[in-house]
């Protein structure tokens, strides 16, 4: 397919409310630098969800909303098609957002005091899924061998006895991998033996490089009731500010202890215009989305050339457009490689820490923008790391 959307656009951010930009004073102390940590994308949303919203302004009536018969349908649809997983005898429940949803089920699911595994370095906010409703963080770090990364299963195995649920990041972020159907297959005869709920956050599903293939957890024949899945038009299609996701509960009464979760702070309601995003998007974005992972894929093994020659290794990027960069080599404490990065090369990226501990040595790099600016960043960290002395190798 040749590429008719045009993702080398430069769109000016700033003065949107835009957290990537208009957040670079608050979070780097730096107005200008190039922005490549928040997980969302510089590109303009797929035409057809673009038309949609407009077509909704025009209606001018932005009243209390309903979710249509039909936008259930168009997420079943694509599931089938993109996903190959059929979505026959799941409950589905639109949430505000998927952090919101893994906390709904957090409280839902498990008490005060419960143990709650997550495997770091992961996006943070499954740990704060724990930690704020009080249950009890079980972490179990994933192994790392040069820059692979791999579900640790013997530290699985001693944690589940101890647990009432295990937050899943899959595939996951920052590290990039895609779970294949066998590690999920380990992981829920894991989850069977000790009698853990998953809750499987995969919002990053439809980010996955060719020819890696994302497995729905809950599509494994013996995922039965164990595995609850959360899911969003958001990273997919750039629409995160519009708040909203989904979940797949296996049962009723699973959906409806969620929704007696979101009940408590009477949450039950999306808004109109993300509703209608969410159906064109799935609907009308098919094109978009195969020309967006080419888009990416191509920005990906450039910068990978780029980095090649270099001490800073890159983890293999299965799926996301978020690479996880390892600066282990030069030795230099996270706040040092960071000042440098905002100061001498004009980059902002995401501290490695913030996934936890094992972040440590890391940061991660946001590719999702147009791909000139994108390598003019790597080129400035490139030269910005040429001048430090290496350490012996991690
Ligand atoms: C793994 C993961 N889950 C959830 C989110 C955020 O989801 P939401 O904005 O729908 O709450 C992100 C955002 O980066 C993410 O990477």
């Amino acid at each position: 397919m040749s590429q008719t959307f045009d993702f080398d656009r430069v769109i000016d951010r700033h003065n949107t409310d835009c957290e990537k930009y208009d957040g670079r004073e608050r979070l780097f102390g730096h107005p200008d630098l190039t922005p490549l940590w928040v997980a969302d994308m510089d590109f303009a949303a797929p035409p057809p969800v673009l038309a949609a919203l407009q077509q909704r302004l025009d209606h001018g009536v932005l009243g209390y909303s309903q979710a249509s018969d039909n936008l259930f349908q168009t997420i079943t649809n694509w599931c089938q098609q993109r996903l190959n997983w059929s979505l026959a005898g799941q409950h589905l429940l639109l949430c505000p957002g998927v952090v919101p949803s893994l906390y709904a089920c957090v409280q839902a699911f498990s008490q005060p005091g419960d143990g709650i595994i997550v495997q770091p370095p992961v996006y943070p906010l499954l740990f704060t899924a724990a930690t704020t409703n009080d249950r009890k963080l079980l972490l179990n770090p994933l192994l790392e061998h040069d820059g692979h990364y791999q579900m640790d299963f013997d530290g699985l195995e001693q944690l589940a006895p101890h647990a009432k649920m295990l937050l899943l990041c899959s595939p996951h972020n920052p590290v990039g991998r895609v779970w294949t159907a066998a590690e999920l297959q380990r992981l829920l005869a894991i989850a069977e033996r000790h009698d853990l709920l998953i809750v499987s956050d995969e919002i990053h599903a439809d980010l996955v490089f060719a020819p890696h293939q994302h497995t729905v957890m809950a599509s494994l024949p013996d995922a039965g009731q164990r595995v609850i899945t959360a899911m969003a038009p958001s990273k997919t299609f750039n629409i995160p500010g519009l708040g909203l996701s989904w979940l797949a509960l296996p049962s009723a009464s699973q959906r409806d202890a969620v929704n007696a979760a979101f009940a408590k702070l009477h949450i039950s309601m999306s808004n109109p215009i993300s509703l209608v995003a969410t159906e064109a998007a799935y609907g009308h974005g098919h094109d978009w989305l195969t020309q967006l992972m080419a888009y990416l894929a191509q920005t990906r093994d450039e910068v990978l050339a780029l980095l090649a020659p270099t001490p800073i290794r890159v983890s293999e990027l299965q799926a996301t457009y978020l690479l996880w960069l390892d600066f282990r080599a030069f030795g230099l404490s996270e706040a040092d490689m960071m000042q440098r990065l905002i100061h001498q090369a004009n980059v902002g990226l995401s501290a490695g820490s913030w996934f936890g501990e094992a972040g440590h040595g890391f940061l991660r790099l946001n590719m999702a923008a147009p791909r000139a600016l994108v390598l003019a960043a790597v080129e400035r960290i490139i030269s910005t790391t040429a001048t430090l002395n290496i350490r012996t190798a991690p």
